[in-house]
């Protein structure tokens, strides 16, 4: 049977975890759409092209292909055939995909490749308009969300582990401008719809929260085949 689940959320809400384990669960095709505004993002920046000149923008659609490939189950994403899934996970990369993202046109072409990709199989697809754009006729729709605070401590945490440098007020103010600039642009911004279920993921586990998607998809009638 044809089973969508779309998860909208703020920067740092646990989404691509989330969602990466349920695809496992449920045996879905997990689709990772931040990764392609990152792409963008990155083409512009490799090329000194400035993100907020509109016009300069659209002018490279033509120059920029992203493809989505699966390597022993995980998502690469392929930016003129040269495999970025690395190169895209910095904060610098994220912060210019927030601002690449509220172009319209950028939107655009990103989302009909979602669009496409969903058709024929079934997807756990994460991102700020899913629910609301890409996939509006999704079985199940989550709005995975947490406190400015403790995404925050989250980041933190994950760039000490790294080895990073880390500043949690500096983090926690990145979030705060993240939030709102994803939240208030003209072109879809992240919104909770209607028939989302809302899920605080502040004092839950990741597999608490997946345990209770996995539940939620189940009592919207969701069937193993
Ligand atoms: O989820 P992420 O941090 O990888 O996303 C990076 C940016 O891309 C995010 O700040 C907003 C944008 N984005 C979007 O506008 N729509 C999506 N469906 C996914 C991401």
């Amino acid at each position: 049977m044809k089973f969508n689940i779309a998860i909208d959320g703020p920067a740092g809400a646990g989404k691509s975890t989330i969602a990466k384990m349920l695809a496992e669960r449920l045996g879905f095709v997990y689709i990772d759409t931040g990764a392609m505004y990152r792409a963008m993002a990155y083409y512009y920046m490799t090329k000194d092209i400035d993100i907020d000149d509109k016009d300069a923008v659209i002018a490279e659609f033509d120059n920029i292909g992203i493809e989505l490939q699966y390597i022993d189950g995980v998502q690469h994403i392929f930016l003129n055939k040269e495999d970025v899934s690395s190169l895209i996970r910095t904060a610098e990369v994220g912060e210019n995909a927030s601002r690449v993202s509220a172009i319209a046109e950028v939107r655009k072409k990103l989302v009909a490749l979602q669009q496409e990709i969903a058709r024929s199989i079934n997807v756990v697809m994460d991102g700020r308009d899913i629910g609301s754009v890409v996939l509006p006729d999704a079985e199940l729709k989550i709005y995975l969300t947490a406190s400015v605070e403790v995404r925050a401590q989250r980041r933190y945490k994950e760039r000490i582990e790294k080895g990073q440098e880390a500043d949690l007020a500096a983090i926690e103010e990145e979030i705060r401008q993240r939030d709102y600039r994803d939240m208030h642009r003209d072109a879809s911004p992240l919104i909770c719809v209607e028939d989302a279920v809302t899920v605080d993921s502040s004092y839950m586990t990741i597999e608490e929260v997946t345990e209770r998607i996995t539940d939620l998809a189940f009592e919207k009638g969701y069937q193993r085949d």
